[in-house]
């Protein structure tokens, strides 16, 4: 018997009632299996719940190439891995980078028992870098010695997928640590008496358990997939019959940015290297790069350059009814490009944490498709 392909990944899903406790020799997952059983990261915008949705509105257009071009927590780019396609997975952020290297671009590797226990219990370094910056701000002082113990365990290995896995659950451990899964305010897991599990469980913990499921994520489609750290509008548009795009919209209220929500994720990946940490802020932000799907004076210039861009591609947008533009604009820019433009709809409902609660945004989910 095979281990269960379908875990933990799907608790949030519709597809919770597909959780597999043992499978048959030689079975294959389905796509859809494949595409939920992915690690997916409590991210702002993420599209895991609408992975059904997203694979029925991709199954009936003719293509065999595939970007990814704002893949975030990259369960698109993997849904498009699972449907047998050559993916490409790009985001500006690099904790995405890493997450997609392991789960998109990564075919065979996996980390093995030795190496797990080396991470673990390795030596390290003797810089406390993360403990001195973090202390009482973030985790408990033994989770943060651990975080700089870890840190240089993983420099250790060699660049690749083994690092990129050991990076991406490092990554879904620090988020399932983290009270409400965003860094926008300080606060210990232990001052939640709530019982979740992922809080009482160590950073040390939840990465043995994390490492697990990356490994399980691994599977070869037989095609050269990729992973790629860029600004969208720096990539080079040809070679892919399909452009998925997902930009961040610019709210109706609050904010979009990534960098405020997830800046511990994006400086943890690089040490805080040639990042630029706000000191005067009270959680230790990072400067964010900028963006223009961050404003409304520039979004919507932004998505006609993008369309643009791809416009030899097919092109998908992912758009929400909260969103600025309003979607008759952005038909009108898909119209430029295109001869053909389909608007898929269906209702669907955002959670994630914010500082207040958890926010729950009713709204309508729109897939844009030019041809
Ligand atoms: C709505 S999220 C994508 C969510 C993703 N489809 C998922 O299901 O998890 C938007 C992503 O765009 C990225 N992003 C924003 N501006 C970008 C740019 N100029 N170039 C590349 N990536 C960008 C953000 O870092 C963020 O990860």
């Amino acid at each position: 018997m095979r281990r269960a392909v379908v875990r933990e990944a799907t608790r949030q899903s519709d597809a919770s009632q597909l959780v597999l406790t043992g499978t048959p020799e030689g079975w294959q997952p389905s796509i859809l299996d494949r595409a939920l059983s992915y690690p997916q990261l409590r991210f702002m915008g993420s599209k895991f719940r609408l992975l059904p949705w997203i694979n029925m509105v991709l199954r009936d257009l003719p293509f065999e190439t595939a970007l990814d071009a704002f893949s975030g927590s990259g369960c698109v780019g993997y849904l498009m891995k699972a449907m047998g396609k050559e993916v490409t997975a790009n985001d500006f952020l690099r904790f995405s980078c890493f997450v997609a290297q392991a789960t998109i671009a990564n075919s065979r590797v996996r980390i093995g028992k030795e190496t797990l226990r080396d991470l673990v219990d390795g030596p390290g370094s003797d810089q406390r870098f993360i403990e001195k910056t973090f202390r009482g701000i973030f985790y408990t002082p033994s989770d943060l010695r651990f975080l700089d113990r870890v840190w240089w365990n993983i420099h250790a290995l060699p660049k690749g997928e083994e690092r990129a896995i050991a990076l991406a659950a490092l990554i879904r451990s620090c988020v399932k640590r983290q009270p409400r899964g965003v860094f926008t305010v300080a606060g210990d897991p232990d001052h939640y008496k709530d019982g979740r599990r992922d809080l009482r469980l160590s950073l040390r913990s939840h990465f043995i358990e994390q490492v697990d499921i990356f490994n399980q994520a691994v599977f070869d489609n037989g095609r050269l997939n990729r992973a790629v750290n860029q600004d969208v509008f720096r990539l080079d548009p040809s070679g892919y019959d399909l452009v998925y795009m997902d930009p961040p919209y610019v709210p109706r209220a609050d904010d979009n940015c990534y960098v405020k929500r997830y800046h511990f994720l994006e400086g943890l990946v690089c040490y805080w290297k040639d990042v630029e940490i706000l000191q005067e802020t009270r959680v230790k932000k990072i400067r964010k790069p900028y963006t223009p799907f961050s404003y409304r004076r520039n979004a919507e210039e932004a998505f006609d350059r993008l369309f643009a861009l791809f416009s030899g591609s097919i092109l998908v947008l992912s758009y929400s009814s909260n969103g600025y533009p309003d979607l008759p604009i952005l038909v009108k820019l898909m119209r430029r490009q295109k001869r053909k433009v389909e608007v898929h709809r269906r209702p669907h409902q955002y959670s994630f944490g914010t500082h207040h609660a958890v926010e729950r945004d009713k709204v309508e989910e729109y897939l844009v498709v030019g041809t």
